[in-house]
């Protein structure tokens, strides 16, 4: 009989990160460029698509539902888009695994399709809220069963979707590409206005495939009724993904990191602000437009990080990155202050208590609190904590082993594979000393 895999890592205490690295796919884009080049008229390419276990959930999806994909290999893909009403029928529900990004996008789109379909996923994103997606959908004429507004989600057949105005009541990029998708399929219009600037990937990539979208401050509207045409669609690196290197970097001695083809859309590098407001030494290299989006390599030095008040506004602009950022505050002089971040709580994990509890096995004064945390640096220790099954926790833990006096062990990391395959490998390459060790539990 053959039992779950568990892996857990173990990370040496010291080293430093010198070199040049490539980090893998932007998540975000990758799931989209599925979404839109299936539904696109033609044939498009991707290249640079993240082969993680996130982003393959939604390939496979779509594959059920009748696209021809070819690949991914070496992040390159073809696919065979069916235009907007050429999906077929799932024969049965779509497993979207840990991805919260799939599920609440493909709400919206599958709500505007003639057949219905039902999400699935693992135990984390069935445990995640989906009621900020389904509520206004039901305002737009969807009919969506849930359990007490979480997964599975049973979308129901419906055609007659009508457009809306929606005063999003918190700020995320996920409520609001799901509408703007369901809207593709609505009458009329659909405009979402958004309580703060959240990643425009849609947006701008609605615009690469000629589907025409307004974008005034922080309102954006679409029409129903008009189509995608296919496109060819280059994947930066994510700068999630990067921000492990940038703090990294940034808290071990000597450091000289050279990070290629990094994703600098403003929307997501509140990451490089608040290290920069903490003293990092970080520039940006070669900076240009790839496949409509800013491309940068980013250099990043080692500093002596000062504690903040982390700026209410990067909020958003960093909401990925706050768990490798708390490590950064636990090696910054003084206190580390972050306000306004109740979402952290509802992302793969609760990426709050997560992050105090660790850091508080491995000695540091971290304090949560009701919407974020307070963190005092100083020395951090060794021991054993958990990651939750969640990737960016396991991954913040693996680059706080730079600084730590001893080892640290970190459990059920599993998940690095969603968005990161290949870390441990490529931390190895340039400084850490890091072991993965799998076992099978029966
Ligand atoms: C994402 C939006 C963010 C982010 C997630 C990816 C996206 O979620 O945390 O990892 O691709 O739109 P929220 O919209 O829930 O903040």
């Amino acid at each position: 009989m053959s039992g779950s895999k568990k892996i857990n890592y173990l990370i040496q205490s010291g080293g430093g990160f010198s070199g040049e690295i490539t980090v893998p796919g932007d998540k975000s884009i990758s799931h989209r460029s599925i979404m839109f080049g299936s539904l696109a008229k033609g044939k498009s390419e991707v290249t640079g698509f993240l082969e993680g276990e996130d982003s393959l959930a939604t390939l496979k999806a779509f594959s059920k539902m009748g696209v021809e994909i070819i690949g991914p290999e070496n992040g390159k893909l073809t696919i065979e888009g069916v235009g907007m009403h050429g999906l077929d029928v799932p024969d049965s529900a779509l497993d979207l695994g840990n991805s919260g990004t799939s599920m609440r996008l493909m709400s919206g789109l599958l709500s505007g399709q003639s057949f219905k379909t039902i999400l699935v996923g693992d135990k984390s994103l069935s445990g995640r809220p989906m009621k900020r997606v389904t509520d206004p959908l039901a305002q737009m004429g969807a009919s969506i069963d849930t359990n007490n507004g979480t997964a599975p989600l049973k979308i129901n057949a419906d055609n007659n979707l009508h457009g809306i105005e929606y005063d999003m009541p918190i700020a995320s990029a996920q409520v609001k590409s799901c509408l703007l998708l369901a809207g593709m399929y609505a009458s009329g219009k659909t405009c979402v206005t958004e309580p703060g600037i959240t990643r425009d990937h849609t947006e701008r990539m609605l615009k690469a495939f000629g589907y025409p979208v307004e974008v005034s401050g922080n309102k954006v509207c679409i029409e129903g009724g008009h189509e995608l045409t296919a496109c060819q669609i280059q994947i930066p690196a994510d700068i999630s993904s990067a921000a492990f290197f940038l703090v990294g970097a940034s808290i071990s001695p000597n450091a000289n990191l050279l990070i290629k083809n990094v994703g600098v859309n403003p929307t997501r590098t509140g990451v490089i602000d608040v290290l920069k407001l903490m003293g990092a030494n970080i520039t940006l290299e070669n900076s240009r437009m790839f496949g409509g989006e800013p491309v940068a390599d980013i250099r990043v030095q080692s500093s002596q990080l000062k504690g903040i008040q982390i700026p209410e506004e990067l909020v958003p602009l960093a909401i990925d990155e706050f768990p490798v950022l708390f490590v950064a505050a636990a090696c910054a002089e003084g206190r580390t202050v972050l306000t306004n971040a109740k979402e952290l709580r509802v992302k793969e994990s609760d990426r709050i208590q997560a992050m105090a509890d660790g850091l508080v096995t491995l000695g540091v004064d971290a304090m949560s609190t009701e919407d974020g945390i307070i963190i005092e640096g100083g020395q951090i220790g060794g021991g054993t904590v958990k990651s939750f099954d969640d990737h960016r926790i396991a991954m913040a833990f693996t680059i706080a082993g730079l600084r730590a006096s001893d080892q640290i062990e970190i459990l059920d990391c599993a998940n690095v594979a969603t968005s990161f395959p290949g870390f441990i490998e490529l931390v190895n390459s340039i400084g850490l000393t890091a072991t993965a060790n799998v076992t099978v539990e029966q």
